[in-house]
């Protein structure tokens, strides 16, 4: 069964509390987090203290994804408000192994996201010390866009990769994921399913969250 991770980007923000209880009494096993900075992609979305908030009510581990500029200078600040897993993107590191030692370091999971363009042949040399790929199925900055179809033979190459170098690494698909996609996404080799609107904006989250969980 996959790991289900609801991203809180879909939530209502003037009701944070709410969604939160409703994602701890759901099937979801973690809470996805989408931290934008308006600079490495063009939306800004919160920070540190909303993060800390949800924190304050969730019972489940806080699934950080940090769409930001030099997230080196904030991962200290993501781990203190909650994070349990904290992914970075490989296009905004220039020393990625770095990064990855620092999170570790933290005691967090380390996690790399990587752009639609961007080859999975490039986390060669840090597979085994990556905790878990982050596959991005849209361009991220926005929730509620259209999955890319391309994902599927990506992440097949991606499991091929992890495999192949006897790691551990997780695989999760984030961006356009529904009810139609997640079983021939499983089915490649996703681990972690990440959705935002399809639970957010389906009449009854819950039940929807149960869905993706037995598809
Ligand atoms: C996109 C974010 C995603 C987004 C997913 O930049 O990283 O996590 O919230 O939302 P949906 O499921 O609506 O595509
Ligand atoms: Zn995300």
């Amino acid at each position: 069964m996959p790991i289900i991770s609801p991203s809180i980007l879909a939530a209502d923000f003037a009701n944070l509390q709410r969604d939160v209880e409703m994602l701890n009494n759901s099937d979801a096993d973690w809470i996805h987090v989408d931290i934008m900075d308006g600079v490495f992609v063009p939306n800004i979305s919160f920070g540190i203290p909303v993060t800390k908030a949800i924190s304050k009510h969730a019972k489940k581990p806080l699934d950080v994804h940090l769409m930001i500029e030099k997230p080196e200078n904030y991962v200290q600040q993501f781990k203190n408000a909650g994070a349990e897993i904290i992914s970075v993107h490989y296009e905004a590191c220039e020393h990625l192994h770095r990064n990855l030692q620092q999170i570790k370091a933290l005691g967090c999971k380390a996690g790399v996201a990587i752009n639609p363009h961007t080859n999975v042949s490039l986390l060669e040399d840090t597979i085994k010390d990556i905790d878990l790929v982050c596959v991005m199925s849209v361009n991220p900055g926005f929730g509620g866009q259209k999955f890319i179809e391309n994902t599927y033979a990506k992440v097949a190459r991606l499991k091929e990769l992890i495999l192949k170098n006897n790691a551990s690494t997780l695989i999760e698909i984030d961006g356009g994921v529904n009810a139609e996609n997640a079983r021939p996404l499983i089915d490649a080799g996703a681990d972690v399913l990440v959705a935002g609107s399809f639970v957010f904006n389906s009449s009854n989250p819950e039940d929807t969250i149960l869905k993706l969980k037995s598809v």
